[in-house]
């Protein structure tokens, strides 16, 4: 799924297919790599072994070094330390539901501008 987006990524910047009108679509491709990102994260961490446990280790510490937010938004990514097996169960629910549908309404909104710019911008 990561190579996929990072082909069809190259062929939209190979064909400068990011040029107005369709700039507003390349920022939202950026922000569907960065779900895809996320959804591989969440699906590898689910594991939960030991490299997944230092993995989720090292993520919960740099989310939380986050200037203003990052205590907060630790608290409800991965959900309080002391409770392993509900962070568990949270990143159940990242990866299955809440990932997911970010995703897909992100690729919704995505189609709907390659429509709204006129259909794709050069013969594929
Ligand atoms: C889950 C990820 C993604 C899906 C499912 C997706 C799907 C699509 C599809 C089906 C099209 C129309 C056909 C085509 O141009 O190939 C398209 C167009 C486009 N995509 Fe994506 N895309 C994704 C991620 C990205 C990313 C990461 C970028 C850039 C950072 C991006 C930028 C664009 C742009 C600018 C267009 C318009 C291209 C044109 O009109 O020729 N997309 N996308």
């Amino acid at each position: 799924m990561v190579i996929l987006v990072v082909l069809h990524m190259v062929r939209v910047f190979w064909t400068g297919s990011y040029l107005p009108p369709r700039r507003l679509n390349w920022v939202i491709g950026i922000i569907l790599l960065a779900l895809v990102f996320l959804l591989d994260f969440t699906g590898y961490l689910l594991v939960w072994d030991d490299r997944a446990l230092w993995a989720w280790t090292i993520a919960r510490h740099l989310t939380e070094k986050i200037p203003l937010i990052g205590d907060g938004l630790a608290l409800v990514i991965f959900g309080p330390l002391d409770l392993e097996d509900l962070c568990l169960i949270r990143l159940y629910a990242w990866h299955i539901f809440i990932l997911p549908v970010m995703l897909i309404s992100g690729m919704s909104i995505h189609f709907w501008k390659v429509r709204k710019d006129g259909g794709i911008s050069t013969p594929l």
